[in-house]
């Protein structure tokens, strides 16, 4: 392999937090079909009140309100651009959705802002993001009654490792900070953090997409949104295409961690 090439200096600045929030809830068919799938996990009766931990845009946020036809939300995302295009998304509902514009790190009751503790947590596709899990599944802890269920999925050790690698072929390391976590860490840290019936498991998730505009468009918005966000966007556009040709296929090699664990009474 080359030596690293630097990451070009383009004067172009852009935070990591920001999200391209509209491309986002466009290209998330994937997330969305994931977020079912733990969405389904959830043991609900119609009444809860129910905090989706990273909310996003709100399309899994819209399916969790759907089983909710007595209960509450609280849709809570640390970028404002998302909370919009949520808040968009899920007029319709009226009361029953609360958003709340907030770090997960930074997560507390008051934060919160509901007068009670809430019966259960959904969170999709954010975990890996939080780069503090011992704190993340703390406050989580914090503002879950006794009983409560948590049901999440993010991203697993040795997540995209092949379009990772696919990344480096180009020169490049694939910069930004995530945690893809361990089954067994996971496990560890959910019981240290006062959960228990804990379930912690991985499986992978290979996710083909058209090649050219489709896959570029979703690897800018996604996978690669942290590295590219400095980037003019004609650098954007060489990068892209070179990593999109350095793929063995036009499939992101997803590894998804599973949680399922009940707030200690
Ligand atoms: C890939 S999106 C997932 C959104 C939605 N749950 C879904 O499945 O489509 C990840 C979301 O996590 C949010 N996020 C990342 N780090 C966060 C943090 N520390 N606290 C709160 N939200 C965070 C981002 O703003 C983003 O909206």
């Amino acid at each position: 392999m080359t030596a690293h090439r630097d990451r070009p200096e383009s004067g172009v600045t852009a935070s990591p937090r920001d999200w391209d929030a509209a491309t986002y809830d466009r290209i998330s068919d994937p997330m969305t079909r994931w977020g079912a799938e733990v969405l389904g996990r959830l043991v609900l009766h119609g009444d809860e009140t129910v905090l989706d931990a990273g909310a996003g845009s709100g399309r899994v946020t819209e399916m969790l309100l759907e089983r909710l036809p007595t209960g509450r939300v609280v849709a809570l995302d640390a970028t404002p651009s998302m909370l919009a295009e949520a808040r968009r998304r899920l007029a319709r509902f009226g009361a029953q959705v609360a958003f709340v514009e907030s770090d997960l790190l930074e997560l507390s009751p008051a934060r919160l802002g509901t007068d009670a503790p809430v019966d259960a947590v959904l969170s999709t596709a954010t975990f890996h993001w939080v780069l503090d899990h011992d704190r993340l599944f703390a406050n989580l802890a914090g503002v879950m009654r006794p009983g409560a269920m948590l049901a999440a999925q993010c991203g697993a050790a040795g997540n995209i490792a092949g379009l990772i690698e696919a990344v480096r072929s180009t020169g490049f390391e694939r910069a930004g900070r995530w945690l893809y976590a361990t089954p067994q860490d996971t496990h560890v840290r959910l019981e240290r953090a006062g959960f228990d019936e804990v379930e912690v498991w991985t499986h992978p998730e290979p996710t083909p997409l058209a090649s050219g505009e489709e896959l570029e468009t979703y690897l800018e918005t996604v996978c690669l949104r942290t590295h590219v966000a400095g980037m003019s966007s004609t650098e954007r556009a060489r990068f892209l295409s070179e990593v999109a040709a350095a793929m063995p296929e036009p499939v992101i090699d997803y590894v998804r961690l599973n949680i399922s664990a009940r707030r200690r009474s």
